[in-house]
């Protein structure tokens, strides 16, 4: 195992009502009232009512709100720019993100951006690291991206979707009230549990050795995102299952499932390519047709690793009628397991089922290595990562 230091300030409310102690959580985090910039995205928050809930709760608790909406999913650049000149010289004390990881992204990047002079894309590109930030607050209205616990924030500019890290964007508070998930269309509902269940894979696996003690949680955490996600898919009005997704989710991408240990990220960085060359593509709706075809590449390369996934993840027993399975047949039998899941998810698992065969893959390849190899386990190259997604055109 790893040396590290893990420091998780966001403040987890969780359960029915949540959204009503917005106010008094921020109130109680800053120990002072003030103005607060509420953001969200295209309307669903307002449809729903949460954002009127949202709104009164800061009132009561004194703060003055400014709202902007209009938060595309997988947020531009250009939104985060106007946002940060509206607000440069208004005091605001702190950005609350009422949404998903697209507008929690944007507050994240917003709050870096307002203290900063020069332009906020400056963090995404390496040119500039974030100094100070505004404190950040999150309301979620989706469990999927993780980003109200999260380090990071993802935002797209003409086609380059690049996410960057700071202990400063971290909220000081996330709020969650699982009944709110109620009214998710279904592919995001599917896409959300993929994208939470592939930010726990990204870390178990790892080359590190010794880690027993974070695998056995991250294969607990799996194991219920594998029961309860096709739950909340067929009933989305299931508040206890909400809840083990929602509570998964959120711990998926807190840092936790990587404590000592070397993460991987490759699948993430291909995804990234592809819903950042066709921002139509639903984050863990792309997840889902990289990870088989990962898994089918890399296997080979780390096949203890995968035959535990196999085995006590996937649920992959040894022996069938009493013969032992060799460790290939373990390994390929858990990967196809897994797809009949994403299946059952009613994902598309290959480029063309997702409507996107004419994806131009030779350069999205080109692009994912810009910055040299990409994921740990098997660090992909160019030819690497081109076989992966030739491999998960047609399946
Ligand atoms: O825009 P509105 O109208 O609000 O509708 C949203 C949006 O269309 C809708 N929605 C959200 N809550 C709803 C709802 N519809 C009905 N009822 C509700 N309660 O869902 C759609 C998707 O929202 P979005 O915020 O884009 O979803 P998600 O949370 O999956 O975030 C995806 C973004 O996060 C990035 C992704 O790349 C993508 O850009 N990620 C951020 C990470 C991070 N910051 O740590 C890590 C992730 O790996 C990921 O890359
Ligand atoms: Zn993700």
């Amino acid at each position: 195992m790893l040396n590290f230091s893990y420091h998780n300030p966001t403040r987890l409310v969780f359960g029915r009502d949540a959204e009503t102690q917005t106010g008094a959580v921020i109130r109680e985090t800053l120990g002072k009232s003030g103005k607060v910039l509420v953001l969200y995205g295209g309307g669903s928050v307002r449809r729903t009512g949460l954002l009127d809930a949202v709104r009164s709760s800061l009132e009561e608790a004194g703060f003055t709100v400014i709202e902007k909406g209009g938060v595309q999913p997988n947020p531009r650049m250009n939104f985060v720019r106007d946002t940060v000149d509206w607000i440069r010289d208004q005091a605001i004390k702190a950005v609350v993100a009422v949404g998903g990881g697209s507008v929690i992204d944007t507050a994240k990047a917003v709050a870096i951006g307002v203290e900063y002079e020069g332009d906020s894309w400056d963090f995404f590109t390496g040119e500039a690291v974030p100094e100070k930030a505004l404190p950040v607050f999150a309301v979620l209205s989706i469990p999927a991206a993780g980003s109200e616990q999260s380090t990071r924030a993802v935002i797209t500019h003409h086609g380059d979707k690049i996410g960057i890290g700071s202990p400063l964007i971290r909220p000081r508070a996330a709020l969650i009230n699982p009944a709110r998930f109620a009214t998710l269309p279904a592919l995001q509902i599917s896409a959300g549990v993929v994208d939470m269940f592939s930010h726990i894979l990204e870390r178990y696996f790892s080359n590190t050795e010794h880690t027993e003690f974070v695998d056995g949680q991250a294969e607990a955490a799996l194991r219920t995102i594998l029961e309860f996600g096709p739950k909340v898919l067929s009933n989305p009005k299931d508040y206890d299952a909400w809840c083990q997704i929602g509570l998964a989710g959120s711990f998926a991408h807190n840092g936790y499932f990587g404590l000592g240990r070397e993460e991987d990220w490759a699948c993430h960085a291909i995804e990234h390519e592809i819903s950042g060359w066709n921002e139509a593509v639903v984050h863990g709706a792309g997840l889902a047709v990289v990870i088989p075809a990962w898994m089918r590449y890399v296997s080979q390369f780390a096949p203890a690793r995968f035959a535990a996934f196999s085995r006590r993840v996937m649920g992959v027993a040894d022996t069938t009628d009493g013969e032992k399975r060799s460790e290939a047949a373990v390994i390929a039998l858990g990967i196809a397991k897994f797809i009949s899941w994403l299946q059952q998810m009613k994902l598309a698992t290959t480029l063309e089922s997702l409507g996107i065969g004419d994806c131009p893959i030779e350069s999205l390849a080109r692009h994912a290595v810009r910055k040299g190899p990409i994921g740990r386990l098997k660090p992909l190259s160019e030819d690497d990562v081109l076989a992966i997604l030739t491999a998960a055109k047609s399946g």
